[in-house]
């Protein structure tokens, strides 16, 4: 990211995104994220998983916007994308009792419309509101759509990199959990297999994100996960991937195969940019 660029975006940003603002939303957002319960532990334990991914994509936007140069009122939007980009999960779990959005809905679209209904960015300026709309809508899609231009790009690849750092941590802990109870909402396919499928493989050789539909077992899943370094928008996002160990913790839950050697050569040589 070009140094102008971020000074550029710190400017038209600059007085529209003040402290209190960004406090009004936390302050909603507690709110919001508690209304959602229930006595089935079970069903209580992906809320949680929710409310807390929620406030840590808050902090890991934090840091990569600081890192690549917003600054306050910049840094601030940064931050309300990254505490409203998932509202749209409390909802979808609460009516559907699943994550999927192929079996639901749009869970970034439904998080825009709890934003519209709840009247959230009344008191933003157009910029500001738009940028926190887009950025939120776009950031689960397979890729930004075409002709994103700055600031709404910069935004946009900064909550998907946010995410994807904060998402891996869930899927580790879950991975690392010590115990076999299972969480399909987690492991999406609850289809057990010592196989990879082709096209999972294919993807991953051609150095793309692997396609949901390609996805057929726990350990096409666990490599779509480990795909996701191909779709990282900042340097220093890889540079957290590659401090934190990902690949490699991933891997590690996966069985030893040449085949599995082999991908997993491709994805580290990416991400140390071969
Ligand atoms: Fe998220």
């Amino acid at each position: 990211m070009i140094k102008e660029n971020i000074n550029s975006i710190n400017k038209m940003i600059k007085g529209t995104v003040t402290e209190k603002l960004l406090q009004k939303c936390l302050d909603w957002l507690s709110d919001f994220v508690f209304s959602y319960s229930d006595p089935d532990p079970a069903i209580q334990e992906n809320y949680d998983i929710k409310r807390i991914h929620t406030y840590k994509v808050r902090e890991e936007i934090k840091f990569l916007g600081k890192e690549l140069g917003l600054k306050n009122d910049a840094l601030r939007l940064a931050e309300i994308i990254g505490l409203f980009h998932d509202l749209g999960r409390f909802e979808q779990y609460a009516r559907y009792k699943t994550f999927k959005d192929n079996l639901s809905e749009d869970h970034a679209a439904l998080g825009v419309k709890i934003i519209n209904d709840a009247g959230l960015l009344a008191s933003f300026q157009e910029l500001p509101a738009s940028i926190i709309r887009n950025a939120i809508l776009f950031h689960n899609r397979l890729s930004i759509p075409e002709g994103e231009k700055d600031p709404y790009l910069f935004y946009e690849k900064l909550i998907r990199d946010a995410d994807k750092l904060d998402i891996w941590r869930v899927v580790l802990k879950y991975y690392y959990r010590g115990n076999d109870k299972i969480n399909k909402e987690i492991e999406w396919t609850s289809t057990q297999s010592t196989a990879i499928s082709k096209k999972v493989l294919e993807d991953i050789h051609n150095k793309r994100s692997v396609l949901t539909k390609h996805v057929q077992n726990l350990n096409d899943f666990k490599l779509l996960q480990m795909a996701w370094v191909f779709d990282l928008n900042f340097e220093i996002s890889m540079e957290e991937v590659k401090k934190r160990k990902y690949l490699e913790k991933m891997r590690d839950t996966l069985a030893q195969s040449a085949e599995i050697d082999k991908v997993y050569n491709i994805l580290i040589s990416h991400s140390i940019g071969d």
